[in-house]
């Protein structure tokens, strides 16, 4: 067996794809360093951000690959930031590489709480995210997080979102308007407050921009397909039949407006008890699995009924759950990475993505 070098093992992972882009590591100088001392190999890979969720099984695989050409080498893979900023987005020039919306066929199934447990577990992994509530006629996402306040106009002309902990932008029509006060806006404002959310919110630059879509939609969605490119929609259902047929409602309206299905995500599967920790299927379970194979969209992942998730959100402090509670946290670990890995064979499908900058 011919023994390993720096070149060689170059070779064997240069064409490997970055998850964000789709491109060979190597084409988008991604192989930092590669350090041989006799049978011990360390590897140092740079990704961006948007990919860092997924980071630990970039790794392995890496790690895998060399393997498959070196037997017998033992291999460590480190991974080190790679700056790679956003292309400016649509009209509105958003500095953001990957929109993701999260909407249902009907209201009262988990959306906020998916849309907020997806955006702080995108963060908590390393990616830059901003999160967007869309539902301007019921905003829930300042109740579920316990943030308040009035968002300030920036010297920029710019509306300044509100930030939970150190650095995620939130913006929802819960900070413009008084608790209690009905919105009653007709059509031609409402498309106009989202656009505004989206284009005139100092949003930084984001790897993830998290929208929580509003019950029923259609008009939401078109308004914001027709402002900018849209990764994709995850679906929430629940698993109840009639559930289920909304969420075919949800996917087939977000397949006319031609945006794309990152996946479906099963809410209120079965009972998590806290006394005998034993789950039950109130609901039945599994339905969205196979509804969505059935659909031709990815599952990205199932949430149990979890009453700590619902007493965090009425008292306002999500944001700690998620951050505090591992057992809480990790059926939306298991969703981000899904939705993350989802997204990466996608661009691997189709590299060169036109939002991306040209290097
Ligand atoms: N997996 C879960 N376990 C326990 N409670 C949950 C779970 N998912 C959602 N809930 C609770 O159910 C209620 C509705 O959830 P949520 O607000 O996320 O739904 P929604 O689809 O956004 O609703 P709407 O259509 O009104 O916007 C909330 O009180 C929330 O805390
Ligand atoms: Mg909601």
């Amino acid at each position: 067996m011919k023994s390993a070098t720096a070149d060689s093992i170059r070779q064997a992972i240069a064409d490997f794809p970055d998850p964000e882009t789709g491109r060979g590591i190597d084409s988008m100088g991604q192989i930092v360093d590669i350090q041989i001392d006799n049978q011990d190999a360390r590897v140092t890979i740079a990704l961006a951000s948007h990919s860092l969720p997924i980071a630990d099984e970039i790794r392995q695989a890496i790690g895998d690959r060399i393997t498959a050409n070196h037997p017998g080498l033992t291999i460590a893979v480190d991974v080190v930031p790679h700056p790679r900023p956003p292309a400016r987005l649509g009209q509105v020039a958003l500095r953001v590489k990957s929109v993701v919306l999260v909407g249902s066929g009907k209201g009262g199934v988990g959306k906020s709480t998916v849309a907020a447990g997806l955006a702080l577990t995108l963060k908590r992994l390393g990616a830059a995210v901003g999160l967007m509530d869309a539902d301007v006629y019921g905003p829930s996402i300042p109740q579920l997080l316990g943030l308040e306040g009035r968002p300030a106009i920036n010297d920029q002309k710019k509306i300044e979102p509100i930030r939970l902990g150190s650095d995620l932008p939130v913006m929802s029509m819960g900070f413009l308007i008084e608790k209690d006060q009905a919105v009653i806006w007709r059509g031609p404002m409402l498309h106009g407050s989202i656009t505004q959310f989206l284009g005139d919110t100092n949003w930084g630059e984001l790897d993830y921009l998290v929208i929580d879509m509003p019950p029923g939609t259609g008009d939401v969605a078109l308004t914001l397909s027709q402002a900018i490119p849209i990764a994709g929609a995850v679906v929430v259902c629940t698993p109840q039949e009639v559930a289920l047929l909304d969420a075919i409602k949800a996917v087939s309206m977000f397949r006319k407006v031609d945006i794309p299905i990152l996946g479906m995500v099963e809410n209120m599967s079965g009972f998590l008890c806290p006394d005998s920790g034993k789950t039950y299927d109130i609901f039945g379970r599994g339905g969205a699995r196979d509804k969505a194979q059935e659909l031709g969209v990815p599952f990205l992942g199932s949430l149990p009924i979890d009453i700590s998730l619902r007493e965090a959100g009425d008292e306002g402090k999500f944001g700690e759950l998620i951050d505090s509670d591992q057992r809480a946290r990790a059926p939306f670990d298991a969703i981000a990475r899904a939705l993350v890995r989802g997204m990466a064979s996608r661009s691997e499908q189709r590299p060169n993505r036109p939002t991306l900058p040209t290097l």
